[in-house]
C-alpha cells in the first residue's frame, strides 16, 4: 500500500490521480473533509471520478503522531508532498513547524513502519545559490550560471523562511537515509497545472494564471525554472519504480522570464499581455507599501521583500541528471499554458 500526504493540494492530488490510473492501492491523509471534495473535483475535471472511490483517505495530520500511527498501518510506499507554502515572514513558526517537523515526522514513521521507500517533493528553492553570471576574461562575455543538484547551500546568503524551512525538510530525509531509509527527493521549479473552478485561485503558483487572466499590467525581467505538473508526478512515480536512491533530482522543464511566462499565458487566454515593466525600484516601493498596508489593515501579506527581490533574479536550472538517468523529456511549458488554458 502506497500513503501519499498533501493529496488535497497540487501536486498531491494530481499524484493520487496519476497512481489509481495505474491501478495502484492509494491511501491519502487529509485534514479537514471540504479538502477532500477539491481532490474529487480534481478527477472530475480530468473526467476519473470513477477512479476517485479508489482512493482511501484516512484524517492526519503530519504534525499529529497518533493519527500518523492509524495512516502508516500497511504502508510499504510514502510519497510526502504535504508542506506550508508561504512567503510571509509571519509564517516562519508555521514553516517551521509543518515543514521541517512535519517531515521529521514522516521520516520517523517510515523507519519505525520498514518502509521500503520515501519520495519527497523539495523545491528549488532548497537549492545552492550561484551569482548570476560567470565572467569570462578572455572575451568580458557574461554567461549565465546554471544551478544543478550538486550547487552548495550557502548559508550566509539571505533565504525566505520558506526555502530555510524545505533546506531543513531535506535534511530530515538525509538523516533518514543514514538510519537506513531509501529516499529519493524532487527538486521542481514552480508547478504549473490545471485546478478545478472550485479551487481557490488566488493562491499558489495558479495565482499568476489568474493575475494575467484578470490583466495583469507589469512584469519583470526576472527568470526561474517552470515545470508542468503532470511531468512532476511522472518523475515521481518513475523514480520510486526504479532502482534510484540516496539523490535529488531537479525538474524544470524550461528556464522562463517572468516577461516570457506571462505573454505565453496571455496569448493563450486571449488577452492582453503586460506591457510595461515593473523596475527594481518600483517592486521595492510595493513591498514596502504591502508591509505598510498589511498591518494597517490588517489585510494578507501579498508581495513580501523575499518575492519582490525574487521578481528581479535571474536564476537557472539545469534538469540533465533527471533526463539522463530517466531517459525523461519534458512537456515544454508552452504546452502545459495550452492545457491550463483549455480547463481555464
Ligand atoms: N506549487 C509549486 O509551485 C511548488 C514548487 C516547488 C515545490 N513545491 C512543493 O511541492 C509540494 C506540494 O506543493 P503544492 O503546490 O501541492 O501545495 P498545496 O497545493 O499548497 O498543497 C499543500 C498540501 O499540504 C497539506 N498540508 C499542509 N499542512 C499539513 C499538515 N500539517 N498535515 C497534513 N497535510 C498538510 C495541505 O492540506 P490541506 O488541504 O488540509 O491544507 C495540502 O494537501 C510542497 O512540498 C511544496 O513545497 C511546490
Amino acid at each position: 500500500m502506497i500513503l501519499v500526504t498533501g493529496a488535497t493540494g497540487l501536486v498531491g492530488s494530481h499524484l493520487v490521480l496519476h497512481l489509481a490510473e495505474k491501478g495502484r492501492n492509494v491511501s491519502a491523509i487529509y485534514r479537514n473533509q471540504a479538502s477532500i471534495g477539491k481532490t474529487e473535483a480534481l478527477f472530475k475535471m480530468y473526467d476519473k471520478e470513477h477512479l476517485f472511490a479508489n482512493i482511501n483517505w484516512i484524517p492526519a495530520d503530519i504534525n499529529d503522531i497518533p493519527s500518523l500511527e492509524i495512516a502508516f498501518e500497511h504502508i510499504e510506499y510514502v510519497y510526502h508532498c504535504a508542506a506550508k507554502i508561504s512567503f510571509d515572514p509571519r509564517d516562519e513558526e508555521k514553516l517551521r513547524k509543518i515543514n521541517i517537523e512535519g517531515t521529521a515526522n514522516i521520516v520517523n514513521f517510515c523507519l519505525a513502519k520498514n518502509v521500503k521507500k520515501l519520495c519527497f517533493v523539495s523545491s528549488i528553492a532548497a537549492l545552492g545559490d550561484l551569482p548570476e553570471y560567470n565572467f569570462n576574461q578572455e572575451n568580458g562575455e557574461l554567461t549565465p550560471k546554471i544551478t544543478d543538484e550538486e550547487t552548495d547551500w550557502n548559508p550566509e546568503k539571505p533565504h525566505s523562511d520558506y526555502a530555510i524551512s524545505k533546506y531543513g525538510s531535506e535534511m530530515e530525509l538525509w538523516r533518514g537515509q543514514q538510519e537506513g531509509l531509501e529516499v529519493v527527493i524532487v527538486n521542481p521549479g514552480i508547478i504549473l497545472g490545471a485546478i478545478p473552478k472550485s479551487w481557490n485561485r488566488n493562491e499558489g503558483s495558479f495565482k499568476i494564471i489568474t493575475k494575467v487572466a484578470g490583466g495583469l499590467q507589469f512584469y519583470t525581467n526576472g527568470t526561474t525554472g517552470f515545470v508542468g505538473v503532470l511531468d512532476v508526478v511522472k518523475c515521481m512515480t518513475q523514480l520510486m519504480d526504479s532502482d534510484k536512491k540516496g539523490n535529488r533530482y531537479i525538474l524544470v522543464s524550461e528556464n522562463l522570464s517572468y516577461k516570457n511566462l506571462t505573454t505565453l499565458i496571455a496569448a493563450n487566454l486571449n488577452v492582453t499581455p503586460p506591457k510595461k515593466e515593473a523596475k527594481r525600484w518600483m517592486t521595492k516601493l510595493a513591498w514596502r507599501w504591502d508591509w505598510l498596508a498589511t498591518n494597517l489593515f490588517l489585510q494578507e501579506r501579498n508581495l513580501t521583500k523575499a518575492v519582490a527581490k525574487s521578481l528581479h533574479t535571474k536564476d537557472f536550472y539545469s534538469s540533465a541528471k533527471i533526463e539522463k538517468e530517466l531517459n525523461f523529456t519534458f512537456e515544454p511549458i508552452e504546452n502545459v499554458i495550452s492545457n491550463i488554458a483549455e480547463k481555464y
